[in-house]
């Protein structure tokens, strides 16, 4: 849609790219300063995220209303430039920007596609802090795509709003750089008719407060997260709340339609995220939960600290993948798309040791089943490298888990759940890669491991007996 600058001077045309990234600290003088990049740097998702600058905090002021599927917005946005910028992007699919200013004061903005370009009017220096804030309002729309998994996004609900964005649907209802490699802090300041719940991470800061027959709800997100796992899923819920036995706060809701399972998602995810904790390490965030909504999403996405479950009874083992991610994604998260196993098989994992722990079938029973099928599809694909077309497909999950698996017969129980709480614990609240992955289990078991994980995540075809599926110990 188009675009006005406002009173703000635009500023003026970016320099030639060889500057691009050299900028020094200090004054930025008008004309020396290069144009954020429309990406983050992800070869597979090329207009994911942006550059030139990190975000560090997320305001967001928002009202919805159901019955006009009308959404209002206040982005508030606090970064820091990573180099000089004349201007730079965020991104953002659809609604249409009333104003935006940068530092107080109004800034030239343009649209295209899904990037929003802001010119401010006067360049800011690499080093520099500066606030963004941008109003916006519209009709949200989802996006379509990733292996017909369904649409993702802010996604309209007969009551409300369902809102589950991975990989890249948090710019359908915020202005963001929307992409894991930029985490940031987030405050959701939620307005929504009378009777109806607004949910979003992080805790309640008080009470809701309702006047005029609407409701605001004010959550805090005071942990790093990715754009992707931000939620404002709005309705008519039931809600239960308190501590698990470990003392993390439980925030449980459930769409009336599941009333009669509020009580144990309540329960287990309470229980989950103390067992896990004992294995993974400490549980990153400051209070665990779930939401069932009754939007028939198919999926589960693992929103930090609230996991949501899209028009299903979730089983235990669900409930554990999604609890898992809370360490595996959210806490540490992929830098890049193609790592996307880090998440997924680690959560995939997480199944099979729950499993384990109830006296279910082992992780090892697991891995022997999938192993035996030889012709399985997910032989071809190698996991290691997540297909941007194909990015949830069942090998980053399975095969991805079986790596794990391997690994751990390969080091020994001591040393994987070793690696498990050093990985926690090194990468929390940060970024990884699969490269760093392999360089940490290395490092903790004195093993050269190149080959197993070459093998299991890169090379296509299933992996030989030497690096498949050794005999357990005894046999
Ligand atoms: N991360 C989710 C899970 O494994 C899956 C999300 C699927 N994404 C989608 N756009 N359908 O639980
Ligand atoms: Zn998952």
């Amino acid at each position: 849609s188009a675009c006005t600058a406002s009173e703000g001077a635009v500023a003026p045309p970016s320099p030639a790219p060889i500057l691009a990234g050299a900028g020094t600290a200090g004054i930025a003088t008008a004309g020396v300063g290069t144009a954020g990049a429309p990406g983050i740097g992800d070869p597979d998702f090329p207009r994911d995220g942006n550059g030139g600058y990190d975000v560090e905090h997320y305001g967001l002021t928002l009202a919805y209303d159901p019955a006009t599927r009308q959404l209002t917005g206040n982005a508030a946005i606090r970064a820091t430039a990573v180099q000089d910028l004349t201007s730079f992007d965020l991104d953002l699919s659809g609604l249409t920007v009333s104003r935006v200013t940068v530092g107080g004061t109004p800034a030239g903005f343009s649209r295209q596609g899904d990037e929003l370009v802001i010119s401010p009017a006067a360049p800011i220096s690499k080093g520099g802090a500066f606030d963004v804030v941008v109003d916006y309002g519209g009709v949200p729309q989802p996006i379509r795509g990733y292996s017909g998994l369904g649409t993702y996004g802010f996604t309209a609900t007969a009551d409300g709003a369902f809102v589950a964005c991975e990989p890249n649907g948090a710019k359908t209802w915020f202005p963001s750089n929307d992409h894991p490699a930029d985490k940031a802090t987030y405050d959701f300041r939620l307005t929504v008719p009378g009777g109806l719940t607004a949910i979003a991470n992080g805790e309640l800061d008080g009470a809701p407060v309702t006047t005029g027959g609407r409701t605001t709800f004010v959550w805090r997100e005071r942990h790093p997260m990715a754009s992707y796992l931000a939620t404002m899923t709005v309705g008519r819920f039931d809600v239960r709340t308190g501590r698990s036995a470990g003392g993390l706060p439980v925030y449980a809701a459930v769409d009336p339609a599941f009333r009669d399972s509020l009580d144990d998602l309540y329960t287990r995810s309470a229980e989950i995220t103390d067992y896990w904790s004992t294995v993974f390490g400490p549980y990153p965030f400051s209070s665990t939960g779930g939401v069932i909504d009754d939007f028939a999403a198919g999926y589960a996405l693992e929103n930090q600290t609230k996991p949501l479950y899209g028009g299903f009874r979730p089983q235990q083992s669900i409930i554990a993948h999604e609890l898992a991610h809370q360490w595996f994604g959210d806490s540490v998260s992929i830098t890049r798309w193609k790592d996307l196993w880090l998440n997924e098989g680690f959560a995939t994992y997480a199944e099979w040791l729950w499993s384990e722990h109830r006296g279910g079938e082992s992780a090892d029973a697991f891995f022997r089943h999938y192993y035996a099928n030889a012709t399985d599809p997910m032989w071809d694909y190698p996991p290691g490298a997540a297909r941007p077309a194909d990015l949830f497909n069942a090998s980053v999950y399975v095969r991805g888990a079986m790596a794990l698996h391997a690994l751990r017969l390969d080091i020994g129980d001591a040393r994987f759940f070793a690696l498990l709480r050093a990985w926690t614990g090194e990468h929390r609240f940060g970024n990884a890669t699969t490269a760093q992955f392999v360089e940490l289990a290395e490092r903790t078991s004195g093993r050269k491991l190149g080959p197993l994980f070459d093998a299991w995540l890169t090379r296509p075809g299933r992996p030989s007996v030497a690096s498949g599926p050794p005999q357990p110990a005894g046999a």
